[in-house]
Parts: structure tokens; C-alpha cells; sequence
């Protein structure tokens, strides 16, 4: 099929190169659909040295300046591993060639010239975007994601004749955020300052730029897309969503089956599908052997993924535990984040050995033997965008117990009466995001668990949920078309 459509996908993290959480999996999965719809997609990434590390020596396009940076940049070009995508490279090497995470060292510290990092990131994008930097090719559209990425909208807006913008809010809470004097010392364009620009109550906000001057606004799911236009979760740039309502659309995640499919994951001991559960049994005895969860073979075990921040409502878990653990519930949780709660999992593990176990740390392996392992999946999010380990657990049989909220909402059907009369139910959900509602949510799933056919007829609903990530590409690709006045 000839390539008619060309779209550059500006992103700070893609699996597997360089991964701390779901824009990613999106990057990755997305990336890889359009591109099986006949999409000329192509990847800008900065060329971080865990990424250089694992890619053949890319081809140097250019090696050029900007402005607001004094060191020297190349653009490189190479291929997203295992696939026909390719995968564009900001090389500045003292922004990029660091030992530690993309936004911050090992211990989690922010690095401190971020906004030199992805500002200089974001200029070589919307450069590249307008066709200054690679000769061969420009796109029609730049999709630019997260704050780390919305200032290259901002830029574009300023030239006369500019490729459309799409831009992905992934996470209203993260808006990279910085004092006004860094805004002079990234040489910006002075119009871009101001509250019609990229000022906030007298800070610089990134993530203004995407709000402002993308054509089109997206987030993860459509009912996040209405939570962002309320106060609660717009942290005073709601006004901004609901002024720019008419071009703001949901679009819920996929989810890539090809990673995450309990008949071919090759992380697990035992592959199963909704006609042969038996290996999922055979996966829980090795989750919980890898543990030491102890007793009844059969308990009831849940379990939690994901950073340990705020967001996320592990401490819901935590504050749950005294109720949720006199029903015979076992508990594993692997995350890794902020020091007081990994501090608070890790004791509350020692208190209950052989019935909560944790592991604090960063373990896709881990991750994927949870999925298959766990009966029940507990995801509290105080807010979600999208989430997507509830969209993994449903495909792997393991129960999603989640906060009525964002994705999660939007994602699994909860097991009231009415919904599982009918068929349609494939998890629990609960309000408000309290402990007590978190542990009523869970007292429904055991009684549940404790009618086996029951049970397995809800496992079997959820795993045969189709998200994968042909839908939502074909709905990005509408827009992509809209956005291009098609
Ligand atoms: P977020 O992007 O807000 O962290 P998502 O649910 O969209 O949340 O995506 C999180 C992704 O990161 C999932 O693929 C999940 O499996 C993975 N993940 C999170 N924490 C860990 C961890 N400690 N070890 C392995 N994978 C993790
Ligand atoms: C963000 C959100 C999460 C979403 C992910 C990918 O990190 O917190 O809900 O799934 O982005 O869009």
C-alpha cells in the first residue's frame, strides 16, 4: 500500500527501549498499528545511552545548533527494534548521556536541567517537523505527547506554513513546571510568554504549549477527557479544556496482545486461554512459590503493579488490609516510588509473612507473572488516565478491582446484579476512592471467587475483551485526517 500519510510521533519513553510507564507501551503500540494501517509513522526519541546502548550504530543525518543550547546536536536515524518503524534520535550527549532514568538519576532526584533537555528536545522536533533537518522526509502531522513534547506545537504555531498538531495529554498531573527566569535562559520566542502562552501564575508550564496550540487536544480515555475539564482534575487548567472542548477527544489506549497474552507470553511457566485455565493455576503456584506465599493453595491471592505515588492509591490498599486480610486474601504488590510508601509496603510485608510479599523495584518479568498469576488485579487510582495493567488482567483472567475513575471506568464493566444477569460484567468497580470502598469492592470478588463457575464465567467474559490497538489507531487515524481538513 502506498505511504499516503506522514506523521512524526514526538515521545520521551518507548518500550523497549526506555520505559518508567504507559506512554511507552502507547508509543510503542501505536506506533507499530498505524504503521500496519499504511501510515509513513515515524519516532523522535532523545538519544538517551541506555537507548544508544541497544541500537546498531544509527545513521547521523545532520549535526547542527540551536537556539537556547550551546552544545552541539545530531540527528540520527534508526529503527524501532523488531519493527519497520523508523525511529528518528536526538543526540546532545551532555543532556542525554547520563547514567539513571530519562527524567531523573536511579534515586529518583528530577535532573535539574529538564527543561534545557526536553525544550532543546522539542525544538529539534519541530524542526525536523518542518522539514529543516532531514531532507528526505517531512510530515503532514507532528503527534507531540506529554509536557516533555508540548512545546513543539507552541514553536510551530509561530511559522506561516507548519505540518497540523495533534497532542496527547497522558497525564494532566505531570506539566513540567519551572520558575519564570527559565523561560529567558531557553531563549524562547518572547511572544510565547504570557497568560496566552506558556505562563502560569507566574511559572513556566510546558504543557501549556499543547494545550494552546495543538489543532487537536487527545487524552487516554473519554471519560479522563470530561475529568479534566472540572477542577478536581485540572489543576487550574480545566478553564484551558473547556475552552478548547470542541477540538478535546478520548480516546481510550489498546493494549499490545502480542506482549501481553497469556497463550504465547514467553515470561510465564504455563500458557492458557479462556478454554484451558488449567496453566493459570499452574502460574499461581509458581508466583506464589517465587513470594513465599504460604497456605491454602487455593486462597484468594490480589495483587498491585505500578509507581507508588499518590496517584496510584497503594496506601488505599494498605489502609484496606486489616478487613481484606481476615478473608483469607494474600497479597502481592511490585512498584517502586516514593520512599515513604515503598518504606510503609515493605513493613506492612514483614508484618504478614507468607501472606503479603512485595517487590520493590522495576521487573517486567515480575510484571508479567503477576498478570498471570493473580486472581484479583487492585488498581485504587485516585485518578487514571487510562491505566493499563487492568486492560492486561482482564485478557489474563485476573479479576480488575478498580476505582470508578478515568480508564478505568471506561474499561471494565462492574459486577453488579443487573451486569452479570445479563453477561456483561468483567470486574469490580468502586467510589469514592476510600479504603472502605476499596475493601467493599473486594468483599464482593471473594464471594464471587467462592462460586468457582461464577467466577470463571467472569474470568472468561474478561479475557475475551478486545482492546487491541487496531481500534484505537483507526480512531487516531480519523483524526489525523480530520486534523488535516480531510
Ligand atoms: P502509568 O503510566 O501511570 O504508570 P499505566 O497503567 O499506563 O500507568 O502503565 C504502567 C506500565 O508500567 C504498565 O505496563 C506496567 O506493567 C508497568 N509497570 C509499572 N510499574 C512497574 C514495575 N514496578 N515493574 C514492572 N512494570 C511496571
Ligand atoms: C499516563 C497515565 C496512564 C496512562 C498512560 C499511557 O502515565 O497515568 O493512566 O495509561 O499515561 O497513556
Amino acid at each position: 500500500m502506498p505511504h499516503e500519510l506522514k506523521i512524526l510521533f514526538t515521545t520521551s519513553e518507548i518500550h523497549p527501549l526506555v520505559k518508567t510507564g504507559g506512554l511507552a507501551d502507547v508509543a510503542q503500540g501505536l506506533s507499530q498499528a498505524l504503521h500496519e494501517l499504511g501510515v509513513d509513522v515515524r519516532l523522535c526519541l532523545p538519544a538517551y545511552r541506555a537507548v544508544l546502548e541497544q541500537l546498531a550504530a544509527p545513521h547521523q543525518l545532520a549535526q547542527f545548533h540551536i537556539a537556547g543550547c550551546r552544545f552541539p546536536v545530531r540527528l540520527l536515524l534508526s529503527r524501532l527494534p523488531a519493527t519497520d518503524v523508523p525511529l528518528y534520535l536526538v543526540d546532545i550527549p551532555q543532556y542525554y548521556d547520563r547514567v539513571g532514568g530519562p527524567y531523573g538519576t536511579a534515586e529518583g532526584l528530577d535532573w535539574p536541567d529538564n527543561p534545557q533537555r526536553f525544550a532543546a528536545f522539542s525544538r529539534v522536533c519541530a524542526d525536523l517537523a518542518l522539514g529543516r533537518l532531514d531532507p528526505h522526509w517531512q510530515p503532514d502531522l507532528v503527534h507531540a505527547n506529554d509536557w516533555q513534547t508540548a512545546l513543539v506545537p507552541a514553536l510551530l504555531s509561530l511559522e506561516m506554513r507548519r505540518p497540523a498538531s495533534v497532542f496527547t495529554i497522558h497525564n494532566l498531573a505531570y506539566q513540567g513546571r519551572f520558575p519564570a527566569d527559565v523561560f529567558r535562559r531557553l531563549a524562547l520566542p518572547e511572544s510565547l510568554w504570557g497568560p496566552d502562552g506558556l505562563e502560569f501564575y507566574g511559572d513556566l508550564v510546558f504543557i501549556k504549549g499543547g494545550l494552546l496550540f495543538a489543532d487537536w487536544l487527545t487524552t487516554v480515555s473519554p471519560t479522563y477527557a470530561q475529568e479534566i475539564q472540572t477542577p478536581p482534575f485540572g489543576y487550574g487548567l480545566d478553564p484551558i479544556l473547556r475552552w478548547r472542548k470542541e477540538r478535546l477527544v478520548g480516546i481510550l489506549n489498546g493494549v499490545d496482545y502480542h506482549q501481553w497474552d497469556p497463550r504465547r507470553d514467553p515470561f510465564i511457566p504455563a500458557h492458557y486461554d479462556p478454554d484451558h485455565l488449567g496453566g493459570k493455576a499452574r502460574d499461581k503456584a509458581a508466583l506464589r512459590a517465587h513470594f513465599g506465599i504460604l497456605g491454602d493453595p487455593d486462597a484468594p491471592l490480589a495483587a498491585f503493579i505500578g509507581r507508588l505515588v499518590d496517584q496510584k492509591g497503594a496506601d488505599l490498599i494498605l489502609d484496606a488490609l486489616p478487613h481484606l486480610l481476615t478473608r483469607d486474601l494474600r497479597l502481592v504488590i511490585l512498584g517502586s516510588g516514593d520512599a515513604d510508601l515503598e518504606m510503609r509496603v515493605r513493613r506492612t510485608a514483614d508484618a504478614h509473612p507468607g501472606q503479603v510479599a512485595a517487590h520493590l523495584g522495576y521487573n517486567e518479568a515480575l510484571a508479567h507473572l503477576i498478570e498471570a498469576g493473580a486472581d484479583l488485579f487492585l488498581m485504587p487510582s485516585r485518578f487514571e488516565p487510562c491505566g493499563l495493567n487492568q486492560i492486561y488482567s482482564l485478557r489474563y483472567g485476573t479479576v480488575p478491582v478498580v476505582h470508578r475513575t478515568g480508564g478505568l471506568a471506561d474499561s471494565v464493566v462492574d459486577a453488579s446484579p443487573e451486569n452479570l444477569a445479563q453477561g456483561t460484567a468483567t470486574g469490580f468497580q468502586f467510589a469514592p476512592a476510600t479504603a472502605d470502598a476499596l475493601a467493599g469492592a473486594v468483599h464482593r470478588a471473594l464471594h464471587l471467587y467462592a462460586d468457582r463457575p461464577r467466577w470463571e464465567a467472569l474470568m472468561r467474559r474478561g479475557m475475551a475483551q478486545d482492546f487491541s490497538w487496531q481500534r484505537a489507531a483507526g480512531h487516531y487515524l480519523a483524526l489525523y485526517r480530520r486534523a488535516l481538513g480531510g
